[in-house]
């Protein structure tokens, strides 16, 4: 694709995606948080009409009382505001996107010779199958083990698991983490379509012919509902992970991504806990200690000690390097791109010493660039800029 219409692609679909995924998740977050706050109605007229719980908030300059009934109420309302355009929008254009900068660009992005050699179709077939797995997966789980919210909790633990561990055999590590993310993405946003909304037709529907409507069907959805609220964060981090090399250019990135995951899921438990009135510190409390041994323990070796004895790296080399491997992208003239990628450029000794830190982080510390390492940098390029750094990263010529 030509690069200056992918990025105007990229920054559309992006911005539509980021705006539509705060509509959804914002949605979830507060009908959750209605939810777990409603109280029993306090006027007996409401109680007989079939309210089960009501909610006071005042915001924007007035009050609201919410209230929600047990199935429906006596007649069906008009205007009844539905919430499915949020997640459709999200997933559509999420879709477009991961096609837009990783199918389109696939030796770039989505394969990573140095992780799996498999050619772009086969990781573009990969990438698809994986997401239908994923919502197939995961719907038999929910209906095998419909009420066992503990086991099948697990279930969908344990499919996670197995998705990043694939994922990361399969794709570069970046393409990778975004994988699982659109993986469990797909997953909410299957709910949204195949259940929670058919579920809401037929409470409608019910209505409309003047049936009682059937419960179950509502209880169902609800607990898809629950599932979605948990899966946010978890699918936040791995939307935003691209920005952290340091995640997910781990040797061990899957195990990475699968601790921030549940990170986010367990500190999700304490808002949803403490919506019900329980304040559990002790969540926030293990989360935090989680994420500090997990700093603790990415914590890159930055050897400074090491190379007393090896020979002193020639400032000449590392711009031979830099110029082979990165200028392509990173130059005022770019040849593989239409803008140097984050402004950042490496045409002239003062350019890549303000880049030092940079330059270790993407391309010493982990093997994030280039990006799929299409300019085929060797790790003795690598070792050769680690050296030059640790040594001081002098750009003066010798
Ligand atoms: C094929 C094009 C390409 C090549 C070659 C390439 N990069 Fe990049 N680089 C990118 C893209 C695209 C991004 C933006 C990544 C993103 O969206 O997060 C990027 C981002 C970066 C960043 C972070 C910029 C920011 O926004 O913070 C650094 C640092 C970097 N590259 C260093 C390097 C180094 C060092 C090399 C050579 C070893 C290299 N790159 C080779 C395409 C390339």
């Amino acid at each position: 694709m030509d690069p200056y219409l992918s990025d105007w692609l990229t920054i559309l679909l992006r911005w539509l995606h980021v705006v539509a995924g705060i509509a959804w998740i914002g949605a979830s977050f507060y009908f959750i948080y209605l939810d777990l706050s409603l109280r029993p109605p306090k006027r007996r007229e409401d109680r007989q009409a079939g309210v089960s719980g009501e909610f006071w908030a005042v915001h924007g300059g007035g009050f609201y009382h919410s209230q929600k009934y047990r199935v429906a109420p006596a007649t069906l309302p008009y205007p009844l505001h539905w919430f499915k355009w949020e997640a459709y929008t999200t997933w559509l254009s999420g879709f477009a996107l991961f096609v837009v900068l990783y199918y389109a660009n696939a030796d770039g992005f989505l394969v990573d010779p140095a992780v799996a050699d498999i050619g772009e179709a086969a990781a573009i077939a990969a990438s698809i199958g994986l997401l239908a797995l994923a919502w197939v997966v995961y719907d038999v789980l929910c209906r095998v083990l419909a009420g066992r919210e503990v086991l099948l909790g697990l279930a969908v633990a344990l499919f996670t698991v197995a998705a990043a561990y694939a994922s990361a055999q399969l794709f570069s590590g970046r393409a990778a983490f975004i994988q699982v993310g659109a993986m469990l993405g797909t997953m909410m946003a299957g709910n949204v379509f195949f259940n929670i909304i058919p579920a809401h037709r037929e409470l409608v529907r019910a209505k409309e012919e003047g049936r009682e409507p059937d419960p179950t069907p509502g209880i169902r959805a609800k607990e898809r509902s629950v599932h979605n609220n948990y899966l946010t964060l978890p699918v936040v981090f791995a939307m935003i992970s691209n920005h952290f090399p340091l995640a997910y250019g781990h040797a061990r990135n899957w195990l990475v991504l699968l601790v921030l995951m549940a990170i986010g899921a367990w500190v999700r438990h304490f808002f949803n806990l403490r919506h019900q009135g329980k304040t559990r510190w002790s969540i926030l409390a293990t989360a935090g200690i989680a994420l500090v041994v997990l700093a603790v323990v990415l914590r890159p070796d930055d050897g400074a000690s090491a190379d007393g004895d090896t020979e002193p790296v020639a400032f000449a080399d590392v711009e031979r390097v830099i110029e082979a491997r990165c200028l392509a992208c990173h130059s005022v003239d770019p040849t593989d791109v239409s803008s140097a990628p984050g402004g950042v450029t490496f045409d002239t000794p003062e350019e890549i010493e303000a880049h030092v830190d940079a330059i270790r982080r993407q391309a010493v510390d982990s093997r994030a660039m280039p990006p799929g390492n299409v300019t085929g940098m060797t790790d003795e390029e690598r070792e050769l800029l680690g050296a030059w750094i640790r040594q001081g990263a002098d750009v003066s010529p010798r």
